[in-house]
């Protein structure tokens, strides 16, 4: 899979995917992440990429060329299976959603900045818009991350052990249940005896019911 990521600053996002399962994702080859600095798009000669919008309110907005001029130079060289735009006006991302990204071959997440973006480009060109959460960032780059590290993980072989990802918190909509390591006490604390039973069946058990319990009392409204 392929994710570029447009964006007024590329600076902030560079360094960010270089750790654990998304750099070793990466250096397997099965995730791609590129990162475009959406001034490299315009013909301004101070490379401007915003101005004030029509209708006098503050803020500034991103203008269509530079934005039109990086999604065509993209689509020219591959197809996209999805263009997202990151605003809090968009759909929720959550769990489902990653799901059905990580089957992608190629997205194209386009940063939003200031006041937004000019509006003809959602209309014209984005195909999704995906908000994290409902409150306001600074800019979309933390939100592109987010959804970009939800999504590579779940690619097959990105993470080393294939279950691991499968007993995640919300893959089936249950909290993941507890989990424990060695030493078996500390400090007087110990480790629920049924884990160190040996026996897989109730231990599969204990953790289904773990899970069921979590989401009943932290999310029901999973349920
Ligand atoms: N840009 C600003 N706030 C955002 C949010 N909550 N999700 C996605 N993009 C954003």
């Amino acid at each position: 899979m392929r994710i570029d990521i447009i964006t007024v600053l590329p600076e902030m996002l560079e360094n960010l995917f270089n750790y654990s399962i998304l750099k070793r994702a990466q250096d397997k080859g099965l995730a791609e992440i590129v990162l475009h600095d959406l001034r490299d798009y315009t013909q301004d000669k101070y490379r401007r990429v915003d101005d004030y919008p029509f209708g006098g309110q503050a803020g500034m907005v991103l203008q269509c060329e530079p934005i039109e001029c990086a999604i065509s130079s993209l689509k020219e060289q591959r197809t996209y299976d999805e263009v997202i735009y990151t605003s809090p006006d968009g759909e929720t991302f959550n769990q489902k959603t990653a799901n059905q990204l990580s089957l992608s071959q190629n997205l194209i997440i386009l940063c939003g900045h200031y006041k937004g973006i000019d509006y003809r480009i959602r209309e014209h060109l984005i195909t999704r818009e995906i908000s994290i959460g409902d409150y306001v960032l600074t800019g979309g780059e933390l939100a592109a991350a987010v959804m970009s590290d939800a999504i590579i993980r779940l690619i097959p072989g990105a993470i080393g052990d294939e279950q691991s990802a499968l007993s995640d918190s919300f893959q089936d909509n249950l909290l993941a249940p507890p989990v424990y390591t060695r030493p078996a006490e500390y400090k007087g604390w110990t480790v629920p005896e049924v884990l160190l039973s040996g026996h897989e069946a109730k231990i599969r058990e204990w953790e289904l019911q773990q899970s069921i319990e979590r989401t009943e009392r932290l999310r029901p409204d999973l349920g």
